[in-house]
């Protein structure tokens, strides 16, 4: 698993239809706020992920009775063993720090390892933790753990320097169990957020405005238990949007919500692309010619620097120059070294990447960095002349359920080859 390879021989049209997966994004956090409750809590449509799977593993040493069986999850949290969540498990998946509210609303205590950065850069939680002062949390800062502790929380106004997705969402779950009511300004407005006002209502905290900038949530003593089936994984669906727009392919995404990705398909539109939405999913047809344009990343409902790796390989074919403007992520430019090996022409200026159209890329053995990384690269293989080998996929592994089998169903010319057993990184 750890140093399977994924090989693409290029140059296929993709014409069909894939199913889209739960939102990965969405699970993580709806796993976590299974600790806010002693009810038992039921998730539908998770996808079986490696970030899924290690939040699992986390949830079950932390003692949530949890069972994982075909897209559902059933969890029930009656006694917890204990209140940290370990380096070793927290290195692997920054998510992790999705614990810390609920543990700290319920627990009134939490010791979860700061999350270390990643390739796509320094990943810091400050605007998580003074959202808990800002509840009456006492945060200190040992041996690179970060300790959390209030007998109880207390509803209060709080306003975000900046927009943080996991960091709106553990503000709302520790609030969940916080006296009275809390008004929460500047927060994040992805789907995955109003997904978690949804299910807290369901709890039973009273939530307002989740999905705009402006929340307010009233506390509960002890919140009941959910049932919630997971949005679409709105970053899959716009990274099949992709491959289908880059090989002049005709792909129709079942389950696929428009609604989550009106920035994505407004720059496929720009470039060219045919984009028909409905109630059921989205089709795409490719076209040969494909225009070039300007791309700036933004928080949703702007285009989401989850997307911009993989559009950085349509722009790479485009008539023309074309602009990438990354204002996320630091260093999220670890695919564009590899697009270059494949004949790529890119110049990184800071922030921004040029990209000169070319006629073809060619296939290259190249290596995976990080999740949305490791999907461009798929992507430059589906549409390179000759054999691309994409090594270190366990990235794709985090965020793409069955990627080799869902781009082979629809005409790609791509297997996964497995290589030694896993080597514990
Ligand atoms: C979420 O990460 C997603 N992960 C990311 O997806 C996504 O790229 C990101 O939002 C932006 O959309 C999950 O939802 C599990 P942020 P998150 O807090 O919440 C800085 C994927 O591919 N910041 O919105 O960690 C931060 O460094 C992943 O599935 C602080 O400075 O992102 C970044 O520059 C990758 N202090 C910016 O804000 C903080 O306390 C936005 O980060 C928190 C964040």
């Amino acid at each position: 698993m750890a140093l399977d390879k994924m090989r693409i021989v290029g140059g296929n049209r993709l014409q069909g239809e894939i199913l889209t997966s739960g939102s990965k994004n969405a699970a993580l956090p709806l796993l976590a706020m299974t600790l806010l409750t002693r009810d038992p809590c039921e998730l539908t449509a998770v996808p079986d992920l490696l970030d899924i799977q290690n939040m699992i593993k986390i949830l079950r040493i932390l003692g949530v009775d949890l069972t994982f069986l075909n897209h559902t999850v059933n969890a029930q949290t009656i006694k917890l063993n204990q209140v940290e969540a370990p380096y070793d498990f927290v290195r692997k998946m920054r998510a992790s720090v999705l614990l810390l509210g609920p543990l700290l609303a319920k627990c009134g205590f939490a010791r979860v390892s700061m999350p270390g950065g990643c390739a796509i850069g320094v990943r810091p939680i400050n605007l998580h933790l003074k959202a808990f002062e800002a509840l009456g949390a006492e945060i200190e800062l040992k041996e690179g753990y970060v300790e959390a502790k209030a007998s109880r929380l207390k509803g209060a106004e709080h306003t975000f320097e900046s927009v943080t997705v996991t960091g709106t969402i553990n503000a709302l779950m520790a609030a969940s169990l916080a006296v009275g009511e809390s008004v929460f300004h500047n927060c994040a407005q992805e789907p995955e957020v109003f997904l978690t006002g949804e299910v807290l209502s369901k709890m039973g905290a009273t939530v307002d405005g989740a999905g705009t900038k402006t929340i307010r949530i009233r506390g509960r003593n002890e919140l009941k238990g959910f049932r919630a089936d997971m949005i679409p994984d709105r970053i899959e669906a716009g990274t099949y949007l992709v491959a289908s727009a880059i090989t002049e392919g005709e792909l129709f995404l079942r389950g696929a919500n428009a609604e989550h990705l009106g920035a994505v398909i407004q720059k496929l539109r720009d470039c060219g692309a045919e984009i028909v939405e409905d109630v059921s999913g989205i089709f795409v047809k490719g076209k040969k010619l494909i225009l070039p344009l300007e791309i700036q990343t933004a928080p949703f409902p702007g285009f989401p620097t989850d997307m911009q790796a993989q559009f950085m390989v349509l722009l790479s074919l485009a008539r023309g120059r074309s602009l990438v403007h990354e204002t996320i992520f630091e260093n999220r430019f670890m695919h564009v070294a590899e697009l270059i090996r494949m004949g790529a022409d890119l110049k990184i200026k800071g922030p921004e990447v040029t990209i000169e159209g070319v006629q073809k890329l060619k296939g290259a053995p190249v290596m995976a960095t990080d999740l949305r990384a490791s999907a461009s690269l798929v992507l430059a293989g589906l549409v390179s002349e000759g054999v691309t080998e994409v090594s270190r996929i366990y990235h794709l592994d985090r965020g793409y359920e069955r990627m080799e089998t869902k781009l082979a169903s629809v005409g790609a010319d791509i297997v996964r080859i497995m290589n030694q057993p896993e080597v514990e990184k």
